[in-house]
């Protein structure tokens, strides 16, 4: 009797309303601070599931997708919009920006790849990033000067903040247009004094903004349903599932370098509420990581190399932002710090990414700990941390405790095995696989689809 309380009778012809047994989603997410190569990993996925869901960020991300010799870049639809016949869902825990959803549905469409409401589902209950969004972001980095965050412009810190404060329009408000009117009516009135009061600069006009936004409600209403119950029943019915996180673990509002973060649950932990998917029916969870570290815009970044070597990382793994064009910060691999992603996210695996980046280096530092800078010379005993340091203010104030590993030469893109690698290079995936704890389950050596080693994904 308790065992069938606690774990259910299986799922069958006979019994339809029994739990299901088996999880079928995956969950990829970033495992640093963002731009691991996600893009790719789902879009070679995605051949292999039903339904790719986006279930936080926004406009923010910019997921690079290669097929053949065409180039994609994704900022809102999900990775699996590349391959015909899957369903997308944007689900409620996006901020969406309407303009940059046509903007990209047109674009794709002008590349010969038309998606319509059988292949995109987007969420009713996701709410909107409008022009003054966008209009206070930039504002409020002005307004922070040399404490700014380094955002991407799109708006997203101001969208959550009026989700937040229960100020904001969704997409069940947007398609409208009456109800539309009256919501961005109200919004306007508290955003253009904050605009002129605060910011100093001139408001936006209710009239010019609605002219902006008409037709996009028709166009977008073909999209809208309710994507968590579709989801839940596609569950049900035993199709897979893959969740895409964007941004990175080190960029999660809650566990990340607060305040240099985003704005939402980039990780496992912003599945259920983003896209309305209960978290005991979530399957596998896996990481993606390069084999070494970047960052765009400001905050700590313990493993990172200034000068000639950064540049020289920034130049061989073509280092600069999807979404802003702006050149990321480049540094090695921070051991703690993504040991401490893929436990927080319950990583089975984790998949490195851009392991031919690291090609001619004679020699490969990695981080393997911290110490608080300058902490032995003055006189205290040193302050030497071995896992991610959480707790502390600003991680960016200590300095990096590093172990050296031999680099290799040679070309790795045709490697499709691992012992197709050469053996330096072998020898560095197997001592970070030790140091990190979690099997590595794919190894990414190029931008194209199939440019990768499978072990065990
Ligand atoms: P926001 O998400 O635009 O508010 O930016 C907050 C921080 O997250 C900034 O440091 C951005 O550079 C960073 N960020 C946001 N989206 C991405 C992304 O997709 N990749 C890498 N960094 C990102």
């Amino acid at each position: 009797m308790l065992r069938s309380v606690l774990v259910g009778p299986p799922a069958s012809r006979d019994n339809p309303r029994a739990v299901r047994a088996e999880r079928n989603s995956l969950s990829l997410f970033g495992a640093q601070w963002g731009d691991e190569g996600k893009g790719k990993i789902i879009d070679h996925l995605a051949a292999e599931v039903d339904v790719v869901v986006r279930y936080q960020g926004g406009a923010n991300a910019g997921h690079t997708v290669v097929v053949g010799d065409e180039k994609y870049v994704l900022h809102l639809i999900p990775s699996g919009v590349l391959h015909p016949g899957k369903v997308n869902v944007i689900g409620g825990g996006v901020a969406v920006d309407p303009l940059k959803l046509l903007e990209e549905l047109d674009g794709l469409a002008e590349r010969g790849v038309h998606v319509g409401p059988d292949a995109l589902r987007l969420s009713a209950s996701a709410h909107v990033i409008l022009t003054h969004h966008r209009r206070i972001d930039g504002a409020a980095e002005r307004w922070r000067g040399m404490g700014r965050i380094g955002t991407t412009g799109r708006g997203i810190g101001p969208c959550y903040a009026d989700k937040a404060a229960r100020t904001g329009l969704r997409v069940c408000d947007l398609i409208e247009p009456a109800r539309f009117r009256e919501r961005l009516r109200a919004a306007l009135a508290e955003k253009n004094a904050l605009l002129e009061q605060v910011h100093g600069e001139a408001p936006l006009s209710l009239d010019e903004e609605l002219e902006r936004y008409a037709g996009v409600a028709d166009r977008l209403r073909p999209f809208v349903g309710d994507t968590g119950a579709e989801l839940r029943r596609w569950d049900a019915e035993g199709r897979r599932i893959l969740f895409e996180g964007a941004q990175g673990a080190l960029l999660d509002i809650d566990a990340g370098t607060y305040p240099f973060v985003t704005s939402s649950n980039t990780g496992t932990a912003g599945i259920a509420a983003g896209a309305g998917f209960p978290s005991n029916r979530l399957g596998r969870a896996v990481g993606i990581a390069k084999a070494y570290c970047t960052r765009v815009g400001e905050g700590p970044f313990p493993s990172e190399e200034h000068g000639e070597v950064g540049e020289r990382l920034r130049a061989a793994g073509g280092e600069y932002g999807a979404t802003t064009g702006r050149p990321r910060r480049c540094g090695w691999l921070d051991v703690p710090a993504l040991r401490y992603a893929l436990e927080l996210n319950g990583a089975q695996g984790w998949i490195m990414t851009k392991l031919d980046a690291l090609n001619g280096f004679e020699e490969i530092p990695v981080g393997v700990g911290y110490r608080r800078r300058g902490g032995a010379e003055s006189g205290g005993a040193e302050e030497r941390w071995d896992t991610w340091p959480a707790h502390l203010a600003d991680v960016g104030e200590l300095e990096v405790v590093w172990e050296r590993l031999p680099g290799w030469t040679g070309d790795l893109s045709g490697a499709r095995r691992l012992e197709d690698l050469p053996e330096a290079a072998r020898a560095y995936v197997a001592w970070v696989e030790e140091r990190v704890g979690t099997p590595i389950v794919a190894i990414s050596v190029g931008p194209a689809r199939d440019q990768i080693i499978r072990r065990g994904l």
